[in-house]
């Protein structure tokens, strides 16, 4: 049956998918909600978005997208709590960072309330696909590309927008050994390092699979210049704890400004914890280990949170990181997904209710 929500149009699956899905075992995206958000852009405006049922869409073998990669993504996670109710975090820090992207990318802007209401009534349609279970969440995948078609080099006239979300468990099972990074790289300065441009990641996937192939899980990503700074940690950004202060690489160009990232700098400050935002060098990371006084180091994004690091390779030689009692990863992350799920205050004002 077909209705409108907070003015978006909705037209509702037939059937459900729901019942076999087993909420007790989720992966990471791996099953789809019954319903999307779609929102196209053609002749020079995007037209009002609908929710509609999750379905397989058809492109013109010449539409951009297969081409030239203009495609830009984001990731957020919708929370019940135990209540029932739903809350998303920071949720407007991930629509101007798509706009962001998207301009990098010469894709247009979208309107905030095509993608707030859009998202909402989307959340409405499939909130009984959103779990309750601890470490479960309901996993949303905004993301737009280039339907228009053409071999010219040159920015498409027509996108589609979708919203698709997956209910999923944690991204990573365990701790992950890393490689840092000699010879590749992520990013460089004046490109698309600091936008979630699709490209950026099919980029990492070869040498993040030599890394596996070596016997580590990710990447740690070093400036493209030099390879002697730390950047990123495969699709997360990275922090790394030298005695008691916690360090993290500034933004730019090459780096994603992500929510998570910028959360947990707020939260350990609003804790007394020492952070420095600098540039931190590999230099310094192995002398820490060597000397003992590199306490811990750990990923930090929506999907995976926060993934401790277990122990990273650098110029053929392993270094582990030491088994500590109380851990900043631990705390900050009970710390960051109590506020997410409403188990506590959120003296930041982070949540927000759906
Ligand atoms: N860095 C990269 C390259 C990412 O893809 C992500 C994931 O979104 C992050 C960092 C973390 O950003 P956020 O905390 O906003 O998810
Ligand atoms: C996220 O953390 O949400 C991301 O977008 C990373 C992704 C590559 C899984």
């Amino acid at each position: 049956m077909n209705s409108i929500i907070n003015d978006i149009e909705v037209i509702k699956s037939e059937t459900t998918k729901i019942n076999t899905v087993d909420f007790s075992n989720l992966k990471f995206g791996k099953t789809f909600s019954d319903h999307m958000l779609e929102c196209d852009y053609k002749d020079g405006k995007w037209q009002a978005p609908k929710v509609v049922p999750y379905a397989g869409i058809t492109l013109q073998p010449s539409a951009k997208i297969f081409h030239y990669g203009q495609s830009v993504f984001e990731g957020m996670k919708a929370y019940k709590d135990v209540d029932g109710q739903v809350w998303l975090f920071r949720p407007l820090e991930n629509f101007k960072r798509l706009n962001i992207s998207s301009k990098r990318l010469a894709i247009p802007e979208l309107p905030e309330s095509y993608f707030m209401e859009g998202l909402k009534a989307l959340l409405e349609v499939d909130k009984d696909w959103i779990p309750k279970s601890e470490g479960s969440s309901l996993y949303i995948r905004p993301y737009i590309f280039a339907t228009g078609e053409g071999f010219h080099a040159s920015p498409a006239d027509a996108y589609k927008f979708l919203i698709c979300t997956a209910p999923s468990g944690s991204y990573f099972s365990g701790k992950v050994k890393v490689l840092i990074e000699e010879k590749y790289s992520r990013s460089a300065n004046g490109g698309v390092g600091f936008a979630k441009a699709g490209g950026n990641y099919a980029g990492q996937f070869y040498p993040t699979q030599l890394a596996i192939d070596k016997g580590y899980q990710q990447v740690i990503w070093t400036d493209d210049n030099t390879h002697e700074y730390i950047e990123e940690a495969g699709a997360m950004n990275i922090f790394i704890r030298i005695n008691d202060t916690l360090i993290t690489a500034p933004t730019s160009d090459r780096i994603l400004d992500g929510i998570t990232r910028k959360s947990i700098i707020d939260l350990a400050k609003s804790e007394n914890i020492p952070v420095e935002v600098r540039k931190i060098s590999v230099h310094e990371v192995v002398e820490a280990a060597k000397n003992g006084t590199l306490k811990e180091m750990f990923g930090a994004g929506t999907a995976a949170v926060i993934s401790p690091i277990s122990g990273f390779g650098y110029k053929d030689e392993d270094f582990d990181l030491p088994e500590l009692e109380d851990t900043y990863a631990d705390h900050l992350k009970k710390r960051i997904t109590d506020i997410q799920t409403n188990k506590t205050e959120d003296p930041f004002g982070w949540r927000y209710k759906i």
